[in-house]
C-alpha cells in the first residue's frame, strides 16, 4: 500500500522510452505490493480516447480525460504511471493542477535517436510526409521547463532511469524504501517481545 498517492507522469517523444520505464516501474511496484495503475497513450487511444486523433485540440482532450481518470485514482492512494507525449506545456501543467500529488518525468531522447530506433516504422512513414502532424518530426514538442525527474535514454541505462524513480518515490515518503520492511508486522511483535523480556527495551 503507497504511503499516499501519486500520478507519475511521463512525458517526451515517441520512441523516447516512456513505455518501458512505466513499464518496469509498475513491475517493481507490483512485486511490493503497492498498488499501481499504468495508463499509457496506446492503450488509452484505443478506448476511452478512440474518438480523438492528433491536432493540437484532440491531444490536449486526450490530456485532459486521462487527467480526470489519474485525479481519482491519485486520490484513492494509487500511484498512477502515465506516459504520454503530451507535447504541450499548458496541458501538462493543467494535468498537475487538476491531480495535485504529481510530478513531471522528462523522457529525453533527441528525434534523431528516436527515429533511429523506431520501433513501430512511425518516423520514417512521418519523415517521408505520411503522417501529418507528427511529433518532433511535423508538429511541436515542447520541453518541460522545471521536469521534476529527466530521464536521458541517450546517456542513461533503462536500470539507471527505472531506479532514479524508485528513489524519488522512496526519498519523498511515497513508498517504503525496499528493505526497510525486513519484518512482517508479526514478526516485529516477536522480535520486541524478545527484546522486552531480554530487559533490552
Ligand atoms: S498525445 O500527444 O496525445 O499525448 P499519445 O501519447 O496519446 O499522444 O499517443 C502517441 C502515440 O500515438 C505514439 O506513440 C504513436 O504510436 C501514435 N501516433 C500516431 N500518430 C501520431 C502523431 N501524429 N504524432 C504522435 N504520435 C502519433
Amino acid at each position: 500500500m503507497p504511503k499516499k498517492g501519486l500520478t507519475v507522469w511521463f512525458t517526451g517523444l515517441s520512441a523516447a522510452g516512456k513505455t518501458t520505464i512505466a513499464l518496469a516501474v509498475e513491475k517493481i511496484l507490483k512485486d511490493r505490493g503497492i498498488k499501481v495503475e499504468r495508463l499509457d497513450g496506446d492503450t488509452v487511444r484505443q478506448s476511452l480516447t478512440k474518438d480523438l486523433g492528433f491536432s493540437k485540440e484532440d491531444r490536449d482532450k486526450n490530456i485532459s480525460r486521462v487527467s480526470f481518470v489519474a485525479k481519482l485514482l491519485t486520490r484513492n492512494n494509487v500511484i498512477v504511471l502515465c506516459s504520454f507525449i503530451s507535447p504541450y506545456r499548458e496541458e501538462r501543467n493543467k494535468a498537475r493542477e487538476t491531480i495535485g500529488s504529481f510530478i513531471e518525468v522528462y523522457v529525453k531522447a533527441s528525434v534523431e535517436e528516436c527515429s533511429k530506433r523506431d520501433p513501430k516504422g512511425l518516423y520514417k512513414k512521418a519523415l517521408a510526409g505520411e503522417i501529418p502532424h507528427f511529433t518532433g518530426v511535423s508538429d511541436p514538442y515542447e520541453e518541460p521547463e522545471h521536469a521534476d525527474l529527466i530521464c536521458n535514454t541517450l546517456k542513461e541505462t533503462e536500470e539507471e532511469s527505472v531506479q532514479k524513480v524508485i528513489s524519488y518515490l522512496e526519498d519523498n515518503g511515497y513508498i517504503e524504501k525496499s528493505g526497510d520492511d525486513v519484518y512482517s508486522d508479526e514478526e516485529r511483535e516477536k522480535v520486541q517481545k524478545r527484546l522486552e523480556d531480554l530487559g533490552y527495551i
